[in-house]
């Protein structure tokens, strides 16, 4: 049973309960939200550190939002997947972990933005909602070993679960925030996008299609006063030609506008023939032989336009030997899974992209409610996953 509390234990007791009530109804903004349950973790049971790991929507990642100073400033900088290290393991097995001496212990990876040699003593425990669902993980570094690291256990799990369904909530409002704010840049765009491609498209229909059948009216003009009747065949024949090759500029620009594959043979073929287009370097495909039903045409087009252009980007950057396109589909919940890997020079994912090749991409999946990752190192490829829910 608990000791009775001191009147002053009391007064702290009643202030901290008062300070994360205040946090659980005030603060909505994911990142502030963040760095109050570490500091009111760290008061909550004495200890030198706390760490906010959350579980992202992939569910296989776990990205730092917030800790204690002067650590805060590396929210957003440090990403585990589930199942590595303390809190990856944590997040996989949903249960506490108390680890007093992490140096021996297998399960820990030292990331050293996060000072693990200033601290002694570890206790991870998992944010739960009810029914088990993980939200993130909360990492407590004492620099001394603390007293009764069991009922520690127990404390820091009531303040997690407390603290649980606000942070949940919190992402989610983040999420919808970030994703409205990504349609928007995709409206502008896309209108961009449509205004260029419409100007490019006017000036081939002027220089090649208008340039072809002007040509051809020029030879069916002389067909029509011969000096002889041979003239007038040579004539027609090149006019013909001239017509034979409108017709396959209308072609081309109608692939431009909408890949006609697609509709005529579909998803499938239409990557086959994308990776038969590259040449170099040479791209090596395992695909199923069908998809199955409900594969809508937002889908089928934006899975092949991702393909397209992570395939152009490994043609113009990568200067790779080989890539590859994998393609699968996951059951219960159906997911489509498209990947390209290169092995060439890959690039720093850190600093961003230059081009609207990437963040088109990224666009597109969002759009579908699709993930898109991509995963590079310089000089050790790049490999670009997307994730699409079939529903
Ligand atoms: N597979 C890759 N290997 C190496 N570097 C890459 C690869 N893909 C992209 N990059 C780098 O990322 C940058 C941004 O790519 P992105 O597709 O956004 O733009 P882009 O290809 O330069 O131009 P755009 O796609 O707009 O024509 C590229 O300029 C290149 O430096
Ligand atoms: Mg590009």
């Amino acid at each position: 049973m608990n000791q009775p509390l001191e009147p002053d234990q009391k007064s702290n007791r009643a202030d901290l309960l008062r300070r994360i009530l205040d946090a659980i109804t005030t603060e909505t903004e994911l990142e502030k939200l963040a760095d109050r349950v570490a500091e009111l973790v760290v008061d909550s049971v004495g200890a030198d550190v706390c760490f906010v790991h959350l579980v992202e929507a992939d569910q296989v990642h776990l990205g730092l939002i917030g800790a204690t100073p002067p650590y805060s400033e590396q929210r957003g900088k440090i990403r585990l997947a589930v199942g590595d290290g303390i809190a990856g393991w944590v997040a996989q097995a949903k249960v506490p972990a108390i680890v007093p001496d992490k140096w021996n212990d297998p399960r820990y990876e030292y990331i050293p933005a996060l000072g693990g040699e200033n601290f002694q003593y570890l206790i991870s425990v998992p944010m739960l909602r009810p029914g088990g669902r993980i939200v993130g993980v909360l990492n407590v570094h004492w620099t001394t070993t603390p007293e009764d690291p069991d009922s520690l256990v127990r404390d820091l799990q009531y303040v997690a679960n407390l603290f649980a369904a606000n942070v949940e909530m919190a992402a989610i409002v983040e999420k919808l925030e970030r994703r409205e704010q990504q349609l928007e840049t995709f409206a502008a765009n896309t209108i961009a996008a449509q205004e260029l491609e419409r100007k490019r498209i006017s000036n081939d229909i002027h220089d090649g299609l208008g340039q072809l059948l002007h040509s051809s009216l020029y030879h069916l003009d002389a067909a029509m006063y011969p000096e002889n009747i041979a003239e007038s065949r040579i004539a027609i024949e090149r006019a013909k030609e001239l017509v034979l090759s409108a017709i396959k500029e209308v072609k081309n620009t109608m692939t431009r506008l909408r890949p006609g594959i697609l509709d005529d043979l579909g998803l499938i073929a239409g990557l086959k023939s994308l990776c038969a287009s590259i040449g170099k370097p040479e791209v090596v495909s395992e695909l199923p032989e069908e998809l199955g039903e409900g594969l809508s045409s937002a889908i089928e087009i934006t899975v092949y336009r991702i393909v397209q252009e992570a395939l152009a980007n490994a043609q113009k950057h990568s200067g790779a030997d080989w890539a590859s396109l994998k393609v699968w589909v996951e059951n219960d919940p159906t997911v489509l899974h498209a990947v390209v890997t290169d092995d060439g020079n890959g690039m720093e994912v850190e600093n961003g992209f230059g081009g609207f090749g990437i963040s088109g991409m990224k666009e597109r999946a969002e759009l579908i409610g699709a993930q898109l990752e991509i995963y590079s190192r310089q000089n050790f490829g790049t490999r670009i996953h997307l994730r699409v829910p079939v529903t």
